[in-house]
């Protein structure tokens, strides 16, 4: 397993481009999940710079917070409540332009501006949400959630 990862300037797309093949790589052959889901949001963070990504793990009916980068962050979210709540229950991607404009969102950190939150799906069910914070405003678009859904994807949960 490669120890450093190639960080790249250029545009978004170019940017997962280059990390997608690198976080396979991270993930090849590892079957441990918090590992996985580690060095998944420590490789996005890398890449991104990003304010905040982390897992939150379903785990006896609520989100509770997994392997992430950034700020200390909330440690348990209720289905339907916040971005990742509302994520888990509609079992959809959010993106959400203006932290503000969303009613019920959840300030783990005050310097967020813009969310977006991608439900990991196994069998139907939702069993975690990735979640990733920006300090701007409207950050994340339809090349975020593309390549984060086939992120997600590539987790042996
Ligand atoms: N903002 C999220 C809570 C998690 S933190 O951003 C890390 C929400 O509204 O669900």
């Amino acid at each position: 397993m490669a120890e450093d990862l190639s960080i790249i300037t250029g545009s978004k797309a170019d940017q997962y481009q280059s990390i997608l093949p690198q976080i396979k790589g991270l993930l090849d052959g590892e079957p441990d999940l918090i590992a996985n889901l580690a060095n998944t949001v420590a490789a996005l963070k890398e890449q991104f710079g990003w304010l905040w990504i982390g897992f939150y793990i379903v785990k006896n009916n609520e989100l509770v917070l997994g392997p992430f980068q950034g700020p200390v962050a909330c440690t348990r979210i209720r289905k339907g409540k916040g971005v990742c709540g509302s994520s888990w229950a509609e079992v959809k991607t959010l993106i959400v332009p203006d932290v503000e404009k969303f009613p019920g969102h959840i300030a783990c950190s005050s310097l967020s501006r813009s969310e977006i939150v991608i439900p990991v799906i196994r069998n139907g069910q939702v069993v975690a949400v990735l979640d990733v914070d920006s300090v701007d405003l409207n950050q994340f678009n339809s090349t975020d959630q593309n390549f984060l859904e086939q992120i997600v994807e590539l987790i042996p949960f």
